[in-house]
Order: C-alpha cells, then structure tokens, then sequence
C-alpha cells in the first residue's frame, strides 16, 4: 500500500456557528469527498489534517467524530485543530477554504483587509512546515489575490505549486454547453475560463469540441448564434453562484466542493490526452497578460506537473476581456498590499 498522504482543508467546520450564514459547508461536503478518494485518486490513502477558528471548534469536533464514523478505508488518520503550527506539518496538498466571506453590504476591500492578513500567516505557516513540494489550492474568496499572497508569504514552496480554483467555473461552462448543444457533459471539452473567479471571469468556447457519432466538431460550427456564446453563455456562467444562493436560499456547495477534486486529480494524476482544464496559477506572460498575478489559463497536465496550452489563437473580442481582467486583478494585488500596511 502506498504511504499516506497528508492533506490540510482549512476552513472545514463550514460556519455551522452562524446559522443565518448564507454560505457554508464546502469544507463539511469535501472532507468525504477526499476521504473516497475522489480527490488523490482510489488507491491513495491518506491522513486528514483540518483546521477551522476557535469559534467553530465544537463543529470542528463533530467534524472529526464523523469522518471515521463513515469507515472510510483510504482515511488512516484525522487531526483536527485551530492551530496553524500543527495543522501545516508535513502536508503535502493543502486545500484552503477558510476566510471570511463577503456578506451583504460589505465593501470588497473591507472583505479584503480580512482575508489578506490570514492568507499571509497561514502561507508563513506553510512556508516552515509543510513538506517541501507541497500543492497547495485556494478556493477561498477572492481566490486568485489570495492565492498570490500565500505565494508571496511562502516563497520556498515552488510557484507553480500555488494555485486557485478556477474549476467551478470550467465546469459550468462544460454543463452549460452541454444542455444548449443537447449532448452529455463528457462529449464537450476544451471550454477556457480565463482570469478571475469572480464575476468578471471569461469563460470561453472558441476552442471547445463537441464530439458525438459524427466526430468531433467545434462548438462555435454546432452553435452557429455567436450572440449566444458572447452574452447568454458568458453571463450564465458568471452568474451562477449567484443564481444558485437565490434558488438554494445558500451558496453552491455540492459543486464547489466537486471542483477542487477534479483540480486536484488532473493535477496529481494528469490530463487525459487532448484535454485540458482551467486553473488559476502564477502568470508567466504568455498571451500577453502581465506577468506576476494569479491568472486562470488553459493547461495540461502530466506527472504531477502543469504546462500552459499555448498557441491558442485570440480574437479581439477575447483580448479586450483578458486584458481586463488582468487589469482587475492588478488593481486588487494592490489594494491587498495596502491591506498589509
Ligand atoms: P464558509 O464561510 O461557510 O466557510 C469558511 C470557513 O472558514 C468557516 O468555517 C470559518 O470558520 C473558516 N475560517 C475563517 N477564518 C479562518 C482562518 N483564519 N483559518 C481557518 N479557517 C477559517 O464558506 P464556504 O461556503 O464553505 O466557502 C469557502 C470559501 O470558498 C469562501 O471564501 C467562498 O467565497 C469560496 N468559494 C470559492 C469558489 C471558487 O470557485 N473559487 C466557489 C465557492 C466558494
């Protein structure tokens, strides 16, 4: 049997402490998700190490009674605690869900000067005691600038170990095709979410094929009303947590615990050929985009490691939304260095 694997989730008691909250529970929903080996794959075992805030230690505890309660036979062990020191040694994946969510009526920075300061010590934290080539996720909002603290704080991890999740999103637009084309989900691939998790995001299906009895064909040639790939399509995914917290009274938890196992398993496991997936990850310029920011792209992956899919051709109508959302995204590297200050 292979050694097991250490994997933090931060985050994971899900604010069951603020029963009003209208988020919650990703953490709850993963923490089973990985222990089926959905995530590292069904032959990885592994040890969980969870973390949450001392407000939330009893869920926490609950948390940790119930994971062996379901006998999973791949989880060996569980620690939970609210100490940062101790949840970081030795993890090898590090999935970070924890922060504080943006509630109504609160300004985007404010959400910022919260989430900034916590991604900074949980990367210092990282940085000393996480096992050396450690593959570290951020889904917690705003994820691309937290993810870009946590590299900037934990500068001995590799960077291309630092990532955020982008997934959900690819995922979306994945499902959204498929019900419009009327095909399965597993006909559709190579949809691109550039960018951001955020509204902003560009979800893309230039590139994207549809393969049924016919052979594979790109979407835009099945889909001749480009309006629809240039509005509905693009504000459908955009708007989907939004549309899911008014329909579910709480955000979307069942797929945003999903997405970060289909993240982490390409990762770790790689890509099937001829298919890629979006992740956010630390630019190195490629499409023009500045480098130095936490930018979703389109990438392969093989052995543990990601490349970007280059030589992708880009029409106007996609350069002046990436070069937007690279400007947002560098506007908001500054207000959370000003949040350090
Ligand atoms: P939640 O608010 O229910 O859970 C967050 C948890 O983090 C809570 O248990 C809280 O106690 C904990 N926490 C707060 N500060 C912490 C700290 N310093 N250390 C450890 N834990 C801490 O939120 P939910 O719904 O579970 O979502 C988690 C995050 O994921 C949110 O930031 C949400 O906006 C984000 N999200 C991102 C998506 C993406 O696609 N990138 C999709 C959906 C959610």
């Amino acid at each position: 049997e292979k050694e097991p694997m250490k994997v933090l989730v931060t985050g994971v008691a899900g604010m069951l402490a603020q029963p009003d909250s209208l988020f919650g529970q990703i953490g709850y929903a993963i923490a089973p998700m990985i222990a089926r080996g959905i995530m590292l794959g069904p032959n990885q075992p592994m040890i969980l190490h969870l973390l949450d805030i001392a407000p939330a230690t009893e869920a926490l505890n609950g948390v940790k009674m119930e994971l062996p309660d379901a006998a999973f036979p791949l989880l060996k062990e569980v620690h939970a605690t609210t100490d940062i020191t101790e949840t970081c040694k030795d993890v090898n994946i590090a999935i970070m869900l924890g922060g504080f969510p943006r509630k109504e009526g609160m300004e985007r920075k404010d959400m910022m000067s919260k989430n900034v300061p916590i991604y900074k010590e949980q990367a210092s934290a990282l940085e000393e005691h996480a096992a050396s080539d450690c593959k570290v996720l951020v889904v917690a909002n705003p994820a691309n600038t937290n993810a870009l603290i946590l590299k900037e704080f934990a500068p001995s991890i590799p960077e291309k170990n630092i990532t955020c999740l982008t997934r959900l999103d690819h995922n979306r637009a994945l499902s959204q095709i498929a019900e419009r084309i009327k095909v399965y989900v597993t006909d559709v691939k190579n949809v691109i979410i550039w960018g951001n998790h955020s509204s902003t995001q560009y979800p893309e299906a230039n590139h994207a094929t549809v393969t049924s009895i016919n052979g594979e064909r790109p979407v835009k040639e099945l889909d001749t009303d480009d309006l629809w790939l240039k509005n509905e399509f693009i504000n459908t995914v955009q708007q989907r947590g939004t549309a899911i917290i008014k329909a579910r009274k709480a955000s979307s938890v069942l797929s945003a615990a999903s997405a970060p196992c289909d993240h982490m398993l390409d990762w770790v496991l790689g890509t099937p050929k001829g298919i890629w997936l979006s992740m956010g990850a630390y630019f190195d310029g490629s499409y023009g985009i500045p480098k130095d920011i936490i930018y979703s792209f389109p990438v392969k992956c093989e052995k543990g490691k990601w490349s970007i899919v280059k030589g992708l051709k880009i029409d106007e109508f996609s350069r002046a939304k990436m070069d937007a959302i690279a400007k947002d995204l560098i506007d908001e590297k500054e207000v959370a260095h000003s949040c350090l200050n």
